[in-house]
């Protein structure tokens, strides 16, 4: 519990740091990298976009990361999607990829989708969907740090029947090692030296709450985890 409540509050804390960032900070680099743009050629000629040209992107770029870092957190904490109603898994897998898509270029991870020719609803709340589908990619991202060897690859699909929406999210990374396949599901359970070991407990809770069931198989279908996550559907 003690864990849980310091993660809500850094939780909290990097919402409200979201906000300002984006209102202040942000908007002060970014109207102050146009006006270098525009009066550093004019003071210095040609020569100082083709020699500062590129840090000036990649300052952009970065500044990029940092707004989409705040976006995710914001919209992860909007009241409304705690509520429970019919949630479109579809949906909310393309728009939690769409959020991540920077993360995937920046770190040259291909990721496909293979959904099901179909619109399945679950009875749950946007967030619990959501928080299933980041925590699964966010440890993937982070798997591809140990050992990569190759091309980084994700590969999320759905199969839909009449009463269950299978999803399954794989990985080509290093599979689950140096941890029990059964321990992986504990709180505080972690092989990451900044791990919390809260991300994979959160997934089972909310898949649970679903009346669902998760299971991992390593190495799967990828190379390497693969989280096979079942779902009773109202409809599709
Ligand atoms: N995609 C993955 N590839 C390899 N190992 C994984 C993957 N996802 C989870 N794990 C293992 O399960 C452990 C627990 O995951 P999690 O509960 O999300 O906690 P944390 O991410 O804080 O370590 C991780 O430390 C890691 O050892
Ligand atoms: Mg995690």
């Amino acid at each position: 519990v003690q864990l849980y409540r310091t993660l809500s509050t850094a939780g909290i804390t990097a919402a409200t740091f979201a906000h300002e960032s984006a209102a202040s900070p942000l908007k002060i680099m970014s109207l102050n990298i146009d006006t270098v743009e525009r009066r550093g050629p004019r003071t210095f000629g040609p020569a100082f976009l083709e020699k500062l040209g590129g840090p000036l992107d990649k300052i952009r770029n970065a500044m990029k990361s940092i707004g989409v870092l705040g976006s995710v957190t914001l919209s992860l904490v909007e009241a409304d999607k705690r509520r429970p109603r019919r949630v479109d898994l579809h949906a909310v897998i393309g728009s939690v990829l769409a959020t991540f898509e920077p993360f995937f270029q920046q770190r040259e991870v291909a990721v496909d989708t293979a959904l099901a020719d179909s619109q399945p609803f679950l009875r749950t709340s946007t967030a619990a969907v959501e928080s299933i589908i980041t925590n699964l990619v966010s440890n993937s991202l982070i798997a591809f740090e140990e050992a990569t060897s190759g091309s980084r690859r994700i590969r999320v699909s759905t199969l839909i029947s009449a009463e269950t929406a299978e999803l399954r999210i794989a990985d080509n990374g290093p599979g689950i090692a140096g941890i029990s396949k059964s321990d992986i599901w504990l709180a505080g359970y972690t092989t990451r030296l900044h791990g919390t070991g809260l991300g994979l407990t959160i997934v089972h809770d909310a898949v649970a709450d679903m009346a669902g069931k998760v299971e991992v198989v390593s190495p799967g279908s990828l190379g390497g985890a693969e989280f096979i996550i079942n779902l009773p559907i109202l409809g599709s």
